[in-house]
């Protein structure tokens, strides 16, 4: 984004269509389940940017996590600037960073945000490691198990052929003398504690020897903790046993987890049309501004109608060839399948309701486009004294300087 065009503003009714709504109470929520856990286990607790980074809502987050974590330069100094030190050189906030593969033109920058290095692959680490050493910053690298609890393939850092980190015991036990510790990420939205706990005793069956030599251990993101039925506490007492095993500092890295159920899309319907359906086209699109449905084939659960909160979950198309009462809500670019999902709804759409989409925080905003020059969703918030916020607006301008 262009910030000498988009617009800054701190206006307190709610802008035109489309935006996301960020709601505060509902992030604080989530916040003190992470803050329990960490109290109960002793983890520590790192916000993935790469999910969220809306930083007109850190502040309410700052006091719950540890710090953030980033997959790129402009991540980890967004972290550093916004959260970390960078803010305020008196907070203990942690600036990690990671990267799939940093390049030799970028790494000083990164090093001077960051208060911990991960390299994804040893060949890295004997790249940059004395950049690190030089500048005090402690190292890590990334492992991969080999297996994971992901149910989508294109998520799945096990996947076979995975580029994610080393899995060659010998060759990691060779550079143990250069990191202090390791990070792995293996879940994905995995809401079973027996799933996530299985697959640690896989890890420390693999790796417990390295893991044993160690200072500390980011455990990465993808556990679904904050689902209302979850077993905190048995988390907890895992994690801990886990820290106490091999004398390690334990990170998580929520993303999902931080923001889940506390954003939404609000749009508008611009037409109603019907083809053996009823179908509604609203002013966002799913390609656009909600990216990761599209990539993961599923749909948008609905969060209100016209203001009135209700919770409509999408139904499985696959299986309503014939129910020709539901509605298809589409979004307004050329894609064929630009599709919100399809609903049962309680009345049929008229042009002009506004539908709020719900779930539309977590990889959402961090992965929108312009694409078709689509209106680009505004940017507000609900604070936690229940003020409105019009935090951003983007117009024009920001699209052409995207371009060119
Ligand atoms: C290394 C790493 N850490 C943390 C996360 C955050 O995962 P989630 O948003 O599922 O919690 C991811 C997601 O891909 C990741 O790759």
């Amino acid at each position: 984004m262009n910030a000498k065009t988009s617009l800054k503003t701190t206006k307190s009714s709610l802008p035109p269509t489309p935006y996301y709504l960020l709601d505060e109470a509902a992030i604080v929520a989530n916040m003190q389940i992470i803050a329990r856990l960490c109290e109960l286990s002793g983890a520590k607790a790192l916000l993935a940017l790469k999910c969220f980074a809306t930083w007109g809502v850190f502040d309410v987050m700052q006091p719950y996590l540890h710090g953030t974590t980033s997959s790129s330069l402009n991540e980890v100094r967004l972290g550093y600037e916004t959260f970390g030190k960078g803010k305020d050189s008196d907070n203990e906030k942690e600036t990690h960073a990671y990267s799939v593969a940093y390049s030799t033109d970028e790494i000083d920058e990164v090093l001077s945000y960051a208060d911990k290095i991960i390299f994804n692959s040893i060949s890295q680490l004997n790249v940059f490691k004395e950049q690190a050493a030089e500048k005090g910053i402690p190292v890590g690298l990334r492992l991969n198990p080999k297996t994971s609890n992901s149910s989508f393939i294109i998520a799945d850092p096990a996947r076979p052929f995975s580029r994610l980190g080393e899995h060659d015991k010998d060759k990691i036990a060779a550079v143990l003398s250069d990191i202090t510790g390791v990070m792995i990420h293996n879940n994905c939205e995995n809401d079973s504690f027996e799933a996530f706990s299985d697959s640690l005793a896989d890890i420390e069956a693999r790796f417990g020897d390295v893991l044993a030599q160690l200072e500390w251990v980011s455990l990465g993101g993808g556990i679904h903790f904050i689902a209302p039925d979850y077993p905190l506490e048995k988390l907890a007492t895992r994690l801990k046993a886990f820290s106490e095993k091999y004398e390690v500092q334990v990170y998580l890295e929520p993303g999902e987890a931080s923001i889940h159920g506390a954003g939404s899309l609000v749009t508008s319907v611009l037409d109603t049309m019907h083809n053996e359906k009823n179908l509604a086209v609203v002013d966002a699109s799913i390609e656009a501004h909600m990216l990761d449905l599209l990539i993961y084939r599923e749909s948008a659960p609905i969060a209100a109608i016209n203001k009135e909160s209700i919770n409509i979950l999408p139904v499985d198309m696959a299986k309503t060839a014939d129910v020709v009462d539901n509605t298809i809500i589409y979004g307004r670019s050329c894609l064929a399948g630009d599709i919100f999902g399809e609903y049962a709804l309680p009345n049929q759409l008229q042009v002009g309701d506004k539908i709020a989409f719900g779930n539309a925080a977590g990889y959402t905003m961090v992965k929108k486009n312009w694409f078709n020059g689509v209106n680009m969703p505004a940017i507000v918030i609900r604070r936690l004294d229940g003020s409105i916020d019009v935090q951003r607006e983007f117009d024009y301008q920001d699209y052409k300087a995207s371009l060119s």
